[in-house]
């Protein structure tokens, strides 16, 4: 089989990837919690014989009234305890990318960057939109409230939400949905992708009030047509959905979060044209395990496509669009960066002087 040619600061792809397991990450956190109150109860072991200290109630009081200051401050809402004054103005934005840019790589995550799963964060932030009733998209960051944030379609995001925690942290006044949408225009131009035209100026969100229901991103175990509802919902057509699409020369899938596994191609770390290349070139056959239903390459068994991946190969007018950028890494470069800026703005009210940003790529 012909390997595809790694470009731009190439990655090598591992073959035994570190996974995040949820299951044994929270075990363990359990764990570690009876541990550390087993502790105290040794430090402290004698009861008193008296009534509770002033000092014992005040830290009471304290503890409460910093816990219900937290809970309303998130929203009722407790993946994300800190939420500040949103104030697009007030932030600069080169700075941001700079630090969204420094968090990218880490020679223990997967194969080795988030930028991927950043991405798909950008990507599950905005794809909720109907053009029709006119809600969801990246307005409000709503995907970081429960029940948005555990729908079955966002698992695994929360890894890239607390990623970048750091940087609203640093960045108070950037909005969720900024800061969501913008690593995703990082993630792209850091792993040798175009550069996306990108808009500050989502409004705050406080709560869980704006999620959308479930079921608004797409299926991987379903085919054409219902890619097709998915993406005229949100005011797509054949050529921009195939275009964005090509998102999955990145990453990989993993069986802890979509039940699908492995990367599509032999460098997930890196944007390139190489989703159309290997769905025309390899030969995919169905995956032999207990899993749901997925192709791998004939050849090799590592690289991977869903169902709804090789709709684009079967479809005959999606399969213009795959030929073509195939054949030519600009043109997909150049409508890639047009489409999913579009979708990183759906449903948006800018506001009229928000500028539109066209970053420098770093290359760190
Ligand atoms: C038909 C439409 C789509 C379907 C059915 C689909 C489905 C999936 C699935 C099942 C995964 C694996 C998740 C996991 O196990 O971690 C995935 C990963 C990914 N998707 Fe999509 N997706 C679609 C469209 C898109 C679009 C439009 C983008 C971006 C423009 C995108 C970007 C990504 C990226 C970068 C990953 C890798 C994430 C990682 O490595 O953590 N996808 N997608």
């Amino acid at each position: 089989m012909s390997l595809p040619v790694r470009r731009f600061a190439p990655r090598l792809y591992k073959q035994t990837t570190t996974r995040f397991n949820n299951s044994s990450l929270s075990s363990r956190l359990a764990s570690q919690t009876r541990f550390y109150a087993t502790r105290q109860a040794l430090q402290f072991p004698k009861a008193r014989k008296s009534g509770p200290s002033p000092v014992a109630i005040g830290t009471v009081v304290a503890g409460v009234a910093l816990g219900y200051f937290l809970f309303k401050a998130s929203g009722g809402d407790n993946t994300v305890a800190r939420n500040f004054d949103a104030d697009w103005r007030k932030v600069d934005y080169n700075k941001v990318y700079r630090e969204i840019a420094e968090l990218l790589e880490d020679e223990d995550y997967d194969d080795g960057s988030y930028g991927p799963v950043f991405v798909r964060l950008a990507w599950h932030t905005s794809g909720t939109f109907d053009k029709t009733k006119g809600d969801g998209g990246s307005t409000g960051g709503t995907i970081r409230f429960h029940p948005e944030a555990g729908y079955g379609a966002n698992a695994g995001l929360d890894i890239a939400r607390n990623r970048l925690e750091v940087v609203k942290r640093n960045n108070p006044q950037i909005s969720y949905g900024d800061l969501y949408t913008l690593a995703g225009v990082v993630a792209v131009q850091e792993l040798g992708g175009p550069v996306i035209p990108w808009r500050p100026g989502r409004e705050e969100r406080l709560s869980a009030s704006s999620c959308t229901s479930d079921g608004r991103l797409p299926d991987g175990a379903k085919g054409a047509s219902h890619v097709r509802d998915i993406f005229y919902r949100m005011g797509f057509d054949d050529k921009e959905i195939t275009a964005l699409i090509g998102a999955h020369t990145l990453g990989r899938c993993h069986p802890n979060r979509s039940g699908f596994d492995g990367p599509w191609n032999a460098s997930p770390t890196t944007f390139t044209n190489f989703f159309f290349t290997e769905l025309k070139n390899q030969d995919w056959v169905p995956k032999k395990w207990d899993g749901p239903f997925q192709y791998v390459d004939k050849a090799s068994g590592q690289f991977m496509m869903l169902p709804a991946d090789m709709a684009f190969l079967t479809d005959p007018k999606f399969r213009v669009y795959v030929d073509k950028y195939a054949d030519d890494e600009e043109a997909f470069f150049k409508d890639f960066a047009g489409a999913f800026s579009k979708l990183l703005s759906l449903g948006v009210k800018f506001p009229d002087d928000a500028p539109v940003y066209k970053f420098k790529t770093l290359d760190l």
